[in-house]
């Protein structure tokens, strides 16, 4: 009999609930402080930026917080999304290793950013906001965050960095068709991006810079604009953990638990959607699954990064956090993971590292796009050059129990497709792409500018 390849959930099994990982944390949490005064933030600052709903699921106290039901119905329209098991790339291999991923690229644009996105615009538009801004890189943040407010009726304004601006006007397209307006930031729209195009008219902008213009478009609009965020921020890593739990069940029906979870880290809200229930089984249950999270080693945030009290963004508007980070003024160089190009982390998953819960690894581009190639000859989909990390270390776990001989199960987050990344194929296949080692140097002469942050706990 030929095994089965996809585990599918039925829609009356889509999650009720979002499981906020912080109530189960071993670790004592640390403050977030405001970045003129280095104090803590007060519910008042963050409400300039959040509606009151998502700045108290940052600092809720509860277990699991239910999904209001409109927001359920939009995720019916993709999930609960499928479990595929890779045998085929099993066999390309010949590993004794069963692959297992979670395939997040079937939303309607393409990776796993709705499901906050989704939740984000919901809570903003039952607060009266009546326009979200936003930064993006490469365009999935994006992109997702356009679908969403078209959804709510909200007006949303994206800065998008601009090489990707240049580089990727497919991208852009999709958020206009969406309804949303896209800008090449550095913009004149903002004093901060004013400042830096005075500098350097030619600039071709950073998330870093992004979120600076993004940030202060709200900042200054007296209440009529939100700022949303993708990635890094509590509320948003739970907003993901629809991903975990519904693998959970999946993972029940094929009858395996995994022994390792891998998922690639931008800002780290993919990999925590897949990875926190399975943290709470460890914690809880006693479960001994190993959680392994990967990043480029052209921004190795975790693995050579300081793990200190940082500035979220490059013109210091955004709170300070403490996390892994490369320093806010790290400009990363050209990769084409550009969802992965971020100096931090997110506060719960740099504290899950360092503690040891999560372990970290850096991969370089080159045999990060082999694996992404052998993947598609494989299994047929392309992915996302971010998601491409993860498949890398996948792959390397399932050669490592073939040279060991074991029977390892391991699952990864296919958090996206590359259907919009074909020119970094492109670039991959005429030998133009090169790997990026981020010097120590670099790295050290960086955490000069961190804030100066003395921290009563
Ligand atoms: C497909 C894909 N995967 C991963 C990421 C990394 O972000 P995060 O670590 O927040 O999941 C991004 C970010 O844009 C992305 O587009």
């Amino acid at each position: 009999m030929s095994e089965q390849t996809r585990f599918l959930l039925n829609e009356s099994d889509l999650p009720e609930s979002w499981y906020n990982v912080m109530v189960d944390s071993p670790l004592p949490p640390t403050p977030v402080l405001h970045p003129a005064t280095l104090e803590p933030v007060t519910p008042d600052f963050l409400g300039v930026l959040f509606p009151m709903e998502l700045i108290q699921q940052e600092i809720s106290t509860d277990r699991y917080i239910d999904i209001p039901e409109p927001v359920r119905e939009i995720y019916r329209l993709y999930r609960p999304t499928p479990l595929h098991r890779a045998i085929r790339l099993e066999k390309a291999l010949g590993t004794p290793a069963h692959i297992y991923y979670k395939n997040e690229s079937v939303s309607p644009c393409g990776s796993h950013k709705p499901n906050t996105a989704i939740a984000q615009a919901y809570y903003n538009k039952a607060a009266g906001t009546k326009a979200l801004t936003t930064e993006t890189g490469a365009g999935q943040w994006g992109s997702a965050l356009s679908l969403a407010g078209n959804f709510f009726d909200l007006d949303v304004e994206v800065y998008m960095v601009r090489v990707s601006y240049d580089q990727k006007p497919y991208r852009r397209i999709m958020m206009e068709t969406y309804g949303a307006e896209v800008f090449a930031s550095p913009t004149d729209r903002t004093q901060y991006g004013r400042s830096v195009l005075d500098k350097d008219p030619d600039c071709p902008g950073s998330l870093g810079i992004a979120i600076s213009e993004a940030v202060e478009a709200a900042a200054t609009s007296e209440g009529v604009k939100k700022y949303s965020l993708g990635s890094v921020l509590n509320h948003v890593l739970m907003h993901q953990t629809v991903i975990g739990e519904e693998a959970l069940k999946q993972m029940d029906m094929a009858g395996e638990y995994p022994d390792v979870v891998i998922g690639c880290v931008g800002g780290g809200s993919n990999y925590a959607g897949l990875a926190y229930p399975f943290l709470r089984q460890n914690l809880k249950e006693g479960q001994r699954t190993r959680l392994v999270a990967v990043e480029p080693t052209a921004t190795p945030s975790i693995t050579r990064g300081a793990y200190a009290f940082d500035y979220g963004d490059t013109a210091k508007m955004a709170p300070i956090v403490k996390m892994h980070t490369l320093g806010h003024s790290f400009v990363p160089p050209a990769i084409h993971a550009g969802g992965l190009r971020y100096h931090g982390m997110a506060p719960s998953m740099s504290a899950f590292c360092d503690a040891g819960l999560i372990e970290a690894v850096a991969v370089p581009q080159l045999v990060t796009f082999e694996a992404a190639v052998q993947f598609a000859r494989a299994e047929g989909i392309i992915p996302a050059p971010e998601t491409a990390h993860a498949i890398r270390i996948a792959i390397d776990e399932a050669l490592d129990a073939k040279a060991k001989g074991e029977k390892r199960i391991i699952l990864f987050n296919f958090s996206g497709h590359g259907h919009f990344d074909m020119s970094a194929y492109g670039a991959y296949f005429d030998g133009k792409l090169e790997n990026y080692d981020f010097p120590k140097e670099a790295v050290q002469e960086a955490m000069k500018d961190l804030p100066k942050v003395e921290v009563r706990m």
